[in-house]
């Protein structure tokens, strides 16, 4: 089970990472990765409200994609500008 970047949340940010619309909202990945994912509390969904810019937010990231109970959060998201 992987994120499908065709499901993306609205509100996520160009770029690599995404949260998709299989987001149960359990938040586990706002605390693990709170400079780059939040909560749209009234939706019950979180997305990326900026990408990784350092190290340690991409490790952050990269935690919070393996530890989502449902898979939610991808890394291919990188849009294609010339398409
Ligand atoms: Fe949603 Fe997964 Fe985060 S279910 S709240 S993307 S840990």
């Amino acid at each position: 089970m992987s994120a499908d970047r065709t499901q993306k949340i609205v509100e996520n940010v160009p770029g690599k990472y995404y949260v998709d619309e299989s987001c149960i909202g359990c938040s586990i990945c706002v605390e693990i990765a709170p400079d780059n994912i939040r909560s749209n509390l009234n939706e019950g969904y979180e997305y990326i409200f900026k990408q990784p810019e350092n190290e340690s937010e991409e490790k952050q990231c990269i935690e919070a994609m393996e530890i989502c109970p449902v898979s939610a959060i991808g890394d291919d998201g990188t849009e294609r500008l010339d398409s």
